[in-house]
């Protein structure tokens, strides 16, 4: 495979989208653009910065900062202004209050336009809501990924055991079901499927299926 493709990978939460978006991105050599990773940064930045109530202004002090997406060994790393904020947005409270701010058209607008930037040249796999939908329409392969609700609240749960975070598991489901209603509901850029996306239903597949899956039909095999 020659050229360098624009990968877009859109879904829910927990439907595995970055766990594979990594690995997938491995595998092809590409880097990896966790979307949701800068609209957290964002909103960790407001949160840290009692701006929550003045969005506009937030927006113009923040790109004024450095915000840098590492992507090294498999794994993504966040930093802000030179400091690790890897674990920092991916709080309980930093999800859900992101799932609200990513609600405002200015604050996407100006994400979007990040996005476009760091993948125009291609060999890039870019994983959230709206890359397959505005972000890149016209991305190489589009990629849908779903899995059952109940499958996408034991992951999160798994993930939050793992990073070793406190957690009620009934705020934890509860705040999946709230995130995916209004992610998909929001006016402007819900999430959804594209016409054009291939659906990818993760539920009862291992992660190696879902990659393998995925690269197969990337590589034409
Ligand atoms: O993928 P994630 O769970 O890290 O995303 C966090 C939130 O950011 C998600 O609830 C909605 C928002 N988001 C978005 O609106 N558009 C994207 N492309 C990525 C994330």
């Amino acid at each position: 495979m020659k050229k360098r493709l624009i990968i877009a990978i859109d879904g829910p939460a927990g439907s595995g989208k970055s766990s594979t978006a990594k690995k997938l991105a491995g595998l092809l050599g590409y880097n990896y653009i966790d979307t949701g990773a800068m609209y957290r940064a964002f909103c960790l930045f407001l949160l840290k910065n009692n701006l929550l109530d003045e969005i506009s202004h937030g927006i113009s002090l923040f790109l004024e900062r450095d915000l840098k997406l590492i992507f090294e060994k498999g794994n993504i790393r966040v930093f802000l202004d030179g400091e690790d904020i890897s674990d920092l947005i991916r709080t309980p409270e930093v999800s859900g209050l992101t799932s609200r701010i990513s609600t405002v058209g200015e604050v996407r607008e100006v994400m979007v336009e990040m996005q476009r930037k760091l993948g125009a040249s291609g060999g890039v796999v870019l994983d959230g809501r709206d890359i397959g939908t505005v972000v890149f329409p016209s991305a190489d392969f589009k990629f849908y990924m779903t899995a059952s609700p109940e499958e996408r609240v034991r992951r999160r749960i798994l993930e939050l055991q793992e990073k070793g975070m406190e957690f009620d598991p009934e705020e934890t489901r509860r705040s999946v079901i709230e995130r995916d209603i209004r992610d998909s509901s929001r006016d402007i850029a819900p999430m959804k499927k594209a016409d054009d996306a291939i659906e990818i239903d993760t539920t009862g597949l291992t992660l190696d299926e879902q990659v393998n899956k995925m690269y197969d039909i990337i590589a034409g095999n």
